[in-house]
């Protein structure tokens, strides 16, 4: 599905209630119009996920932000400028249009603009927002290409919009304005040193007890079905070797630089830098998984800042 015939087709669809699955520069969405309650309550249902845990608002244009939010903090607009279209949710103070069954019935709302043009003109044509979560069944890997999408819900969801393989590869960074000091939620790929430069200030990291439900939060998300887990670089040939002699079948994931010369199972090496790395995790994954091994070890990269978000997502795979 491509060119503007597709985009306008798309965008009635919405309109009428329909789900569509968008691409997005993190990770395929599984779109709905964000004020349609039928519609947005299609999306709990495909995906299997609980009610009470909130979607992305994904907004065209940040004039739509005073629909979406209230008490709008000054710096929101020096952060759109800086990054949106991009990969930065923020979390406000819930507005005029945010109801409880976009919200999960927190009084907060997430709101992004996305960078993908087709997704792009897509809000455009529709004119509105589009609520979405990542395209998977709960609880399971966020899909980087339409295939992917495709391989998550088949039939059950025929409107897929295929934008290509998603540039950056992992979900956006989440950045909590509605406390008294700024937060983030979930690492991705603006950090913390790219926020604090606009901010003025570091924000605080990781939910705290009063911080809104995060899905993505949970021990157990972006999980391989595979039981997986993290090994250092060097314990790697010693733990491939133990479950060879416990009779089971491992498979790999690495890091070029950290690649042994005969990883002795099925594996995939991906780039040694933060970027390149993040781009292929999710399709690495699924590849890893449908080889149907015993047993999924993944080589822990550098624990330094500029690897926070893949950490923090090969530890929900790992949990
Ligand atoms: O990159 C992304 O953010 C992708 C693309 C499609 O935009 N979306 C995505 O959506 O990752 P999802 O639903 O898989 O993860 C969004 C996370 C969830 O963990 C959800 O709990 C959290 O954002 N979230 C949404 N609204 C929130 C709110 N009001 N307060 C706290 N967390 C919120
Ligand atoms: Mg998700």
């Amino acid at each position: 599905m491509r060119g503007t015939l597709d985009i306008a087709e798309a965008a009635d669809r919405l309109k009428q209630g329909e789900l569509v699955a968008i691409p997005t520069e993190t990770v395929y969405g599984l779109a709905a119009d964000a004020t349609l309650p039928a519609a947005v309550a299609r999306i709990f249902a495909l995906k299997g996920r609980p009610a009470d845990h909130p979607l992305i608002v994904h907004l065209g244009h940040p004039a739509q932000v005073s629909d979406w939010a209230r008490d709008v903090p000054a710096v929101v607009t020096d952060l759109a400028e800086a990054f949106w279209p991009g990969p930065l949710t923020l979390i406000l103070k819930r507005g005029r249009l945010a109801s409880d069954w976009v919200t999960g019935g927190a009084d907060t709302v997430g709101l992004r603009i996305p960078r993908h043009p087709l997704t792009l003109a897509l809000l455009e044509r529709h004119g509105g927002a589009l609520a979405a979560p990542s395209a998977n069944r709960y609880g399971r890997i966020s899909p980087t290409t339409a295939a992917h999408v495709r391989a998550e819900f088949g039939r059950e969801l025929p409107l897929v919009l295929d934008g290509g393989p998603c540039p950056i590869g992992i979900e956006s960074t989440i950045l909590d304005l509605s406390g008294d000091r700024p937060r983030i939620l979930r690492p991705g790929s603006i950090d913390a040193r790219a926020l604090a430069r606009v901010l003025g200030e570091g924000p605080e990291l990781g939910a705290a007890d009063h911080s809104p439900r995060v899905s993505g939060s949970h021990a157990s998300h972006y999980a391989p079905r595979t039981p997986a887990e993290l090994v250092e670089a060097e314990a790697f040939a010693a733990r491939i070797a133990e479950l060879r002699a416990a009779g089971q079948d491992p498979a790999a994931l690495c890091f070029s630089s950290a690649w042994p010369e005969d990883p002795g199972c099925p594996a995939i090496a991906l780039p040694a830098s933060p970027e390149a790395y993040a781009h292929g995790l999710y399709a690495a994954l699924r590849t890893l998984d449908a080889l149907e091994a015993d047993r999924l070890l993944i080589v822990a990269p550098p624990d330094s800042p500029e690897w926070a978000a893949v950490r923090d997502r090969l530890r929900r795979a790992t949990a």
